[in-house]
């Protein structure tokens, strides 16, 4: 079950954004998301007392971007034992609720198998329950720590790249700290280069259907004061063709074994632009969404999604016509190619940079070596 709370007018809105927190009223432990999809208009919280409100939240993006997934996976877990429902089912629900990001399935899998070792060590429920908490907080954690060396290496690698600064950074979908326990990804790097004054301007693409871009990181680049810039994902290419772009950074869902990267649907055109306009195309990830089980691009699983987000447009308090709840913008019965995510080959592909380091060329020896290196820590 899932409740809803406004928070209206400017006094109540945090300083930081808690995209995810737990907590433990007396009515019991609750995991609460920041409504994604009610932002920028308004910050409302979304409680979950089971695992089958945050399928539906992570269904709908009301909390969404691989490392929060990965997150929320776990704390879902969590959240099953502590309420003493059935474990694995609930960890299977969650684990597909989508299929493109690794780093649900993952953290899901960690505060599983967390509760798992208790229960088989002690036979205690409630330590089992407890155990699988502690391994979602570890994660949260360890997302903030490796949010905050991703920054630091993505910053150094445009030092690198473009010396001189006044970096012109395009920027797809929403990568900030409303998808990560720290500042993100992608986004964290063009935050670190604001803050030491080598930012010129973020442009940030609307990122069409679900509007990511124009909804979330334009509403984190206003809160941290950023130069920034909207435009319709279909401008970008007179942007590249006038020379305004130093440097394209997106994050990623997931990474194959040979470096290709899955990540929201228009990143695949834009390395494609990049390359034309010899333009450094950077990813931006954490080593966890490097999936060795994924040989290559054509075995990403490509979450498609419903047709009605591209045939409608929803805007709060307009009248509700539409399937999905939306504005038509197409003759009814439209048919719509939705898919979530599409895949940039290695090939095309500047640099991934991760917690670990980056790899630059993009090859399956140097992303096996760092996966390598980073188990070994
Ligand atoms: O469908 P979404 O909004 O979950 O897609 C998110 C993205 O594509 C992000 O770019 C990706 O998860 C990387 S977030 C660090």
């Amino acid at each position: 079950m899932a409740d809803q709370h406004a928070q209206s007018g400017e006094d109540h809105r945090p300083t930081e954004i808690p995209a995810i927190r737990w907590e433990e009223p007396p009515e019991g432990p609750v995991l609460v998301l920041l409504d994604q999809t009610r932002l920028p208009a308004e910050e409302v919280e979304l409680v979950c007392t089971d695992a089958s409100a945050l399928v539906e939240a992570i269904r709908s993006l009301a909390v969404r971007g691989a490392p929060l997934l990965g997150i929320a996976g776990a704390y879902g877990v969590a959240l099953a034992a502590a309420r003493g429902f059935d474990v694995d089912e609930a960890a299977n629900v969650l684990a597909g609720a989508r299929p493109t990001a690794v780093n649900l399935a993952l953290g899901v899998r960690r505060a599983r198998s967390a509760h798992r070792a208790e229960f088989a060590k002690s036979g205690d429920g409630e330590l089992a329950a407890r155990a699988a908490l502690d391994a979602a907080r570890r994660l949260h954690q360890e997302d903030a720590e490796a949010s905050a060396r991703m920054a630091e290496c993505g910053l150094a690698l445009l030092d690198e790249l473009l010396p001189g600064g006044g970096h012109r950074i395009l920027t797809h979908c929403n990568t900030g700290a409303l998808v990560s326990g720290g500042e993100g990804t992608a986004f964290a790097v063009a935050l670190a280069a604001h803050r030491v004054g080598q930012l010129r301007r973020l442009w940030v693409d609307e990122t069409r259907p679900l509007l990511q871009g124009a909804r979330l990181t334009a509403y984190e680049a206003a809160r941290n004061g950023m130069a920034y810039t909207l435009l319709t994902d279909n401008a970008a290419g007179s942007l590249f063709a006038a020379g305004e772009v130093d440097a394209v950074l997106i994050g990623a869902d997931r990474i194959a074994a040979d470096g290709s990267v899955a990540n929201k649907v228009g990143s695949y055109p834009l390395a494609v632009l990049a390359r034309y306009h010899h333009v450094p195309f950077i990813v931006v990830a954490p080593i966890t969404t490097v999936d060795p089980d994924t040989p290559d691009g054509a075995s990403i699983e490509v979450e498609q999604r419903p047709g009605y987000e591209v045939t409608e447009v929803t805007a709060p308090q307009a009248p509700v016509t539409g399937a999905g709840g939306g504005i038509p913008v197409a003759p009814l019965g439209t048919q719509a190619y939705n898919p979530a995510f599409d895949v940039t080959p290695p090939e095309l592909v500047t640099a991934i940079v991760t917690e670990e380091g980056a790899v630059s060329p993009v090859t399956a020896e140097a992303l096996a070596e760092l996966c390598a290196r980073s188990r070994q820590v």
